[in-house]
C-alpha cells in the first residue's frame, strides 16, 4: 500500500468532478477554496499537491513552507496566477487541464460578440426600466464583417470556425500558424498590424506573458477603425486596460466586451463599469457545467499520475524542471 498523498482543493472545484482522486483511497483531498496569503502558505505546508483556479494565486511566499510540495494542479489553462519560475527551482511541477474549457471559452466570446454587436446588455437593461426604445439599440450584422485574431490555438481556432458559420471573414496574426492549418480554417494569415488595421472586430486569444503584455495599447487603438469592436477573454493585462479607455471616450473604437482584467476582482469603482460601449462579465469563460467537470477530471487524472508514477512530461515546466535534474 503506498504512502496516501494529500491534495489541497484551495479553489472552486467541485469535489464530485474530482472523482479520479476522490474516488481513490491512496488520495486524501482537503477542500479549504478561497485560502489567501499567510493562511494559504500553511495550508500548504503539508500537502503533496494543490489544486487552484485563477483566484489563487500561488506566489513564490505562499510556496516557501511548502516542503512537502510536488505538483501545483491548474484546473483550466492560464498559468499567469502562478509563480512558475518560484516552483521550478522547487521542482514542483505545474500541472494545467488545457483541453477542457476550450469550447466553453469560444462559446462566451461569440455570446459578448453578439451581445455586443445588438446592445443586448443595454436593451435588456432599458427594458427592466420600463421603456421602449428601439431607437437606441440599433445594432450591426456579423455577416460579411471582419474578424481580426491575434491568436488561433485551441480557443482562437474555435472562435474562427463559429465566426465563419456567422459569414464573418477572419484574419489571423498567429506567429506559429502554419499555412495549412489556415486554410483549415478558412483564414487569412496577416502581421498584427494589418489584423488591427483591417478588422471590424478584433479578438485577442493568447496567454499573458512578457511577449504579450500590452499587445494591444495606445498605437494600436489609434490604427483601428472607428467602427471596431475589441473583445478579450483571454487575459487581462494583453489589451492595456488604460488605453482602452482613452480609446472608447476618445470614440476611436466603437465598443470593447471584456471577460478579464488586470486586476481581478475588477475593483467595484473601476472606470470600466461606467464606460460607453462595453459590455463585461466577471471571468466567466471557463464558467460551465461541462468546462468544470472537464477541467477538473482532466487536473485529477493528471494530478494522479504525476504522484503515483512521477509522470509529469505535460507540465508547462517539465523541460525546465529536467534540466535542473
Ligand atoms: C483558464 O485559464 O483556464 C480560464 O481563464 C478559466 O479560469 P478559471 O478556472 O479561474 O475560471
Amino acid at each position: 500500500m503506498s504512502a496516501l498523498h494529500k491534495v489541497l482543493v484551495a479553489d472552486a472545484i467541485a469535489l464530485d468532478n474530482l472523482a479520479p482522486l476522490r474516488d481513490d483511497s491512496r488520495f486524501e483531498l482537503v477542500a479549504k477554496p478561497g485560502l489567501k496569503g499567510d493562511d494559504l502558505a500553511n495550508a500548504m505546508a503539508d500537502v503533496d499537491a494543490v489544486l487552484v483556479r485563477s483566484a489563487t494565486r500561488i506566489t513564490r511566499e505562499s510556496l516557501a513552507k511548502a516542503t512537502r510540495l510536488k505538483v501545483i494542479g491548474r484546473a483550466g489553462v492560464g498559468v499567469d496566477t502562478i509563480d512558475v519560475a518560484a516552483a521550478t527551482e522547487r521542482m514542483i511541477a505545474v500541472l494545467t487541464a488545457p483541453g477542457g474549457n476550450t469550447i466553453s471559452a469560444a462559446e462566451l466570446t461569440m455570446a459578448l460578440l453578439l451581445s455586443l454587436a445588438r446592445k443586448v446588455p443595454a436593451a435588456d437593461r432599458s427594458m427592466r426600466a420600463g421603456e421602449w426604445d428601439k431607437k437606441s439599440f440599433s445594432g450591426i450584422e456579423l455577416y460579411g464583417k471582419t474578424l481580426g485574431l491575434v491568436g488561433a490555438g485551441r480557443i482562437g481556432s474555435q472562435v474562427a470556425k463559429r465566426a465563419r458559420a456567422f459569414g464573418m471573414n477572419i484574419v489571423v496574426y498567429d506567429p506559429i500558424l502554419t499555412r495549412d492549418k489556415a486554410r483549415e480554417l478558412d483564414a487569412e494569415l496577416a502581421s498584427l498590424d494589418d489584423v488591427i488595421a483591417g478588422a471590424d472586430v478584433l479578438s485577442v486569444h493568447v496567454p499573458l506573458n512578457d511577449a504579450t503584455r500590452g499587445l494591444l495599447g495606445t498605437a494600436q487603438f489609434a490604427r483601428m477603425r472607428p467602427t471596431a469592436l475589441v473583445l478579450n477573454v483571454a487575459r487581462g493585462g494583453v489589451v492595456d486596460e488604460t488605453a482602452l479607455l482613452t480609446a472608447l471616450q476618445r470614440k476611436q473604437i466603437a465598443g470593447a466586451a471584456l471577460d478579464v482584467y488586470e486586476n481581478e476582482p475588477l475593483p467595484a469603482d473601476h472606470p470600466f463599469r461606467s464606460a460607453p460601449n462595453v459590455v463585461l462579465t466577471p471571468h466567466l469563460g471557463a464558467s460551465t457545467h461541462e468546462a468544470q467537470e472537464k477541467v477538473a477530471i482532466e487536473i485529477a487524472e493528471a494530478v494522479r499520475d504525476a504522484l503515483l508514477d512521477g509522470t509529469i512530461a505535460q507540465a508547462v515546466n517539465a523541460a525546465a524542471i529536467a534540466g535542473r535534474r
